[in-house]
C-alpha cells in the first residue's frame, strides 16, 4: 500500500493499521483525538443539555386559540388553556423553565403601562393557572411596559418624547411585585432602566417575597434582531427608538460596567442578549462573574434560521444545534430559545 501523504489523509486509511512511515515527523497530530465518534464524544468541551434550556412563550387572552407568528414558523401566540397543554407537554420533554410574554389588546393599553400590575392580568392569571396545572416548572416572567404602552416603549415618555427613568422604575416595581404575588418564581426586567434591579429587589423582600429570584437582562442591546417578537406582540415603538436605553452593538466595555451594577444590586441571572452578534459579550461576562449567565438567542436569530431552512438553503438542525452549542461555548449557562422544544424533542430521542 502506498504512503502517500494524499493515500494517508484518505478515509479509509482512518481504520487501516498503518505503520508504514510516515512522510512527516510531527510530535502532535490532534486528528488522532478526532478519529472515532466515541473518541470524539469523550473529549467535547461543551454539551447542550435540556436543563440549558427556557423557552420563551406568547400569551394571549381568549379560548382554544392558537395563531401562528408569521415572522418565526413553529411559535405560536396561545390562549391560555392551550398554553397550559403546551407547557405540560414541554415540562414532559423535560425544558425547566418558560419565560411568558403577553399580547396585550390595544384596548388596555395605556401611556404608563398600567395593566402591567392589574392583579387579574393576563400575565397574572397565566402564572397562578400555570403554577397550579404544572407546578414543576419555574415561569418566568418580563419585567418591562412596552406590551402594555400605546407608545410600545418600555418606560413612561414625558411630553417631549424623553423615556423617565426613575417614574418607570416606580412602575416596574409594581409589575414585579403583582407577577411575584401571582406565583412567579423568577422575574426577568429586560426594560434597561438605571437601577431597576435593586429597586425591585427591595421591593420583594419587603413584600416577603425574598425567594424569588431576579433574571436581569443586563447586557441588553438596540437590536433589530427584535423584530419578529415585536410583530407578535404587536409592541414596536410608535416613535423613535431604544437606543436611550437599550446599548450601543458598538460596545463591550459598557456591558461589564451593567452586569457589575446588577450584580452589586441583588441580580441572581445575569443574562447578554441577542446572543448570536454578542458571543464575545457573553464570553467577557462569564469571564468577569460568579453568577450564572444567560443568553437570549432572539427572535430574529430564530427568523433566519427558520428562513433559510424553508428556502432550502441551510440544515435547519445542524445549524440550530451548532448555533446554541456556540452560546454553551462562548459561556452561557441558559439559554432562552424559541428552539427549545424542538432541541428537547431532538435530545430526547437520541
Ligand atoms: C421587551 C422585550 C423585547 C424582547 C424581549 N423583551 C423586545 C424589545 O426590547 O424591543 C425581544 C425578544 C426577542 O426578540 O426574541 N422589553
Amino acid at each position: 500500500m502506498s504512503s502517500s501523504p494524499s493515500n494517508l489523509m484518505s478515509s479509509e486509511n482512518l481504520s487501516s493499521n498503518n505503520t508504514a512511515p510516515t512522510a512527516t515527523t510531527l510530535i502532535h497530530r490532534p486528528r488522532r483525538l478526532r478519529r472515532t465518534a466515541t473518541l470524539r464524544r469523550m473529549v467535547q468541551e461543551t454539551t447542550l443539555t435540556v436543563d440549558d434550556l427556557i423557552y420563551p412563550m406568547f400569551v394571549m387572552e381568549g379560548e382554544e386559540q392558537k395563531m401562528e407568528i408569521t415572522s418565526m414558523p413553529g411559535c405560536y401566540r396561545y390562549t391560555l388553556d392551550l398554553l397550559l397543554q403546551e407547557i405540560a407537554e414541554v415540562s414532559r420533554l423535560g425544558v425547566g423553565a418558560v419565560a411568558l410574554f403577553p399580547v396585550i389588546p390595544e384596548i388596555k393599553k395605556d401611556d404608563t403601562g398600567s395593566e402591567s400590575y392589574n392583579s387579574e392580568g393576563l400575565v397574572q392569571q397565566a402564572v397562578k393557572a400555570i403554577k397550579q396545572a404544572v407546578p414543576n416548572i419555574l415561569v418566568i416572567t418580563d419585567v418591562a411596559l412596552d406590551p402594555f404602552t400605546t407608545h410600545g416603549h418600555d418606560g413612561i415618555v414625558d411630553e417631549n418624547g424623553v423615556i423617565l427613568n426613575d417614574a418607570t422604575v416606580e412602575v416596574l416595581v409594581k409589575m414585579a411585585v403583582s407577577q411575584a404575588a401571582a406565583g412567579a418564581d423568577m422575574v426577568a426586567p429586560s426594560d434597561m432602566m438605571d437601577g431597576r434591579v435593586g429597586a425591585i429587589r427591595k421591593a420583594l423582600d419587603a413584600e416577603g417575597y425574598i425567594d424569588v429570584r431576579i433574571l436581569a437582562y443586563s447586557a441588553k442591546y438596540a437590536s433589530a434582531y427584535y423584530g419578529p417578537f415585536r410583530d407578535a406582540l404587536d409592541s414596536a415603538p410608535k416613535f423613535g427608538d431604544k437606543k436611550t436605553y437599550q446599548m450601543d452593538a458598538a460596545n463591550a466595555t459598557e456591558a461589564i460596567k451593567e452586569v457589575a451594577l446588577d450584580i452589586a444590586e441583588g441580580a441572581d441571572i445575569v443574562m447578554v442578549k441577542p446572543a448570536l452578534a454578542y458571543l464575545d459579550i457573553i464570553c467577557q461576562v462569564k469571564k468577569k462573574t460568579l453568577l450564572p449567565v444567560a443568553a437570549y438567542n432572539v427572535s430574529g436569530e430564530y427568523a433566519m434560521i427558520k428562513a433559510a431552512a424553508q428556502m432550502g438553503w441551510i440544515d435547519e438542525k445542524k445549524v440550530m444545534l451548532e448555533t446554541l452549542i456556540s452560546m454553551k461555548r462562548a459561556g452561557a449557562d441558559l439559554i432562552l430559545t424559541y428552539f427549545a422544544k424542538e432541541v428537547a424533542l431532538i435530545l430526547a430521542n437520541s
